[in-house]
């Protein structure tokens, strides 16, 4: 609508003032933020702009390639994809806590990132390489920050994964979205031409599947439990609630599945088996500080059941976690 029409207009117009002719890089991770920050500055200057996109191995199945057909094949932005799914692997090897494996995913998300606005740097792309890091900050990530500071809360979950990267690259910082609420940049990433699919997403944690394999990550349980919370995903967004006339996936506010490193015996035609464990977990939450587990109908579980266990070679057994938070968390780790 023309309301938003001018809100880009105005974006537009304070991103080339402030960037003029230099350059900048943005880490892309396929998030609702950080795609709509991306969409708004190519709006804005174009070539000018390079993304990151760093691939941990521990993405939605077929994440990466969406990512690419949109920002790369679509909206013709310069994207780099960095598959770095065994240095993160390597570095995982061997680790079970659910806070060493995020700080090591953050540091890794780092490191990765780092190397590549070198090579940029080094590849004489522009006169002087980037000196813009673009972030897709919103307003509630402005105040939460602010917030953290003075309350001296009990960390439950190290959330800011990425924290301190304009300082270490010696950056510039540019958030175009630092003035708006989430239903804001939803708005504007379907006004600058995003599938509405990908801007109403449920929120996906930093770390990725490394918080929802517990314990150790191995790259083989990421392969079962993307194929198995793709079929999770595809029957929540397929089913149709008669009384609201809105899809499962619409209303839960997240839903995803949890690979347990777990066997139990299982049968199969003739033949017994002894195979992993996928839990599923779906919400409803305004705030994600509490949250219900959702009440999906029996039938889309038993659906979803049927398809994991046939579907999925290594997977015998799907349960629904019915726990609220608090006292459980929405993550199980
Ligand atoms: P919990 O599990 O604490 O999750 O109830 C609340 C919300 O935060 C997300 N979450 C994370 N997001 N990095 C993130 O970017 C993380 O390490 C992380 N841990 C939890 C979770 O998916 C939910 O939306």
């Amino acid at each position: 609508d023309w309301i938003m029409g001018d809100y880009i207009s105005e974006a537009v117009a304070k991103i080339k003032a402030q960037v003029g002719d230099e350059e900048v890089i943005l880490g892309l991770s396929g998030g609702v933020d950080s795609s709509v920050a991306a969409a708004l500055i190519h709006r804005a200057i174009g070539d000018q702009l390079t993304c990151v996109f760093v691939d941990h191995g521990l993405l939605r199945l077929n994440e990466g390639d969406m990512v690419m057909d949109m920002f790369a094949g679509r909206l013709h932005a310069n994207v780099i994809r960095v598959d770095a799914t065994e240095q993160f692997m390597g570095k995982l090897a061997g680790v079970s806590d659910p806070e060493a494996k995020r700080k090591i995913i953050g540091a890794e998300f780092v490191e990765v990132f780092k190397a590549e606005a070198a090579k940029l740097k080094a590849s004489g792309k522009g006169h002087q390489g980037a000196t813009f890091l673009a972030q897709g900050t919103i307003y509630p990530d402005v105040i939460e920050s602010g917030g953290a500071k003075s309350k001296k809360a009990v960390t439950i979950k190290s959330h800011h994964n990425v924290g301190g990267l304009p300082e270490q690259l010696g950056l510039k910082l540019l958030e175009p979205l630092r003035d708006l609420f989430k239903d804001e940049v939803r708005e504007l990433g379907v006004a600058l031409g995003l599938p509405r699919d990908m801007v109403y997403r449920h929120p996906f944690p930093g770390p990725g599947l490394g918080v929802r394999i517990l314990g150790e990550v191995k790259r083989d349980f990421a392969l079962l439990l993307q194929r198995a919370d793709a079929i999770f995903i595809e029957e929540l967004r397929n089913t149709v609630d008669e009384k609201t006339g809105k899809t499962w996936y619409d209303l839960t506010s997240q839903a995803f599945t949890v690979f347990l490193p777990v066997k139990s015996v299982g049968v199969m035609g003739d033949g017994r088996t002894y195979d992993y464990v996928v839990a599923l977990r779906a919400v409803v939450t305004s705030d994600f500080m509490t949250a219900h587990w959702a009440e999906l109908p029996y039938s889309l579980l038993g659906k979803v059941s049927n398809r994991i266990i046939n579907e999925v070679r290594g997977i015998n057994r799907v349960v629904y976690d019915i726990s609220g938070k608090p006292p459980a968390t929405i993550e199980w780790e």
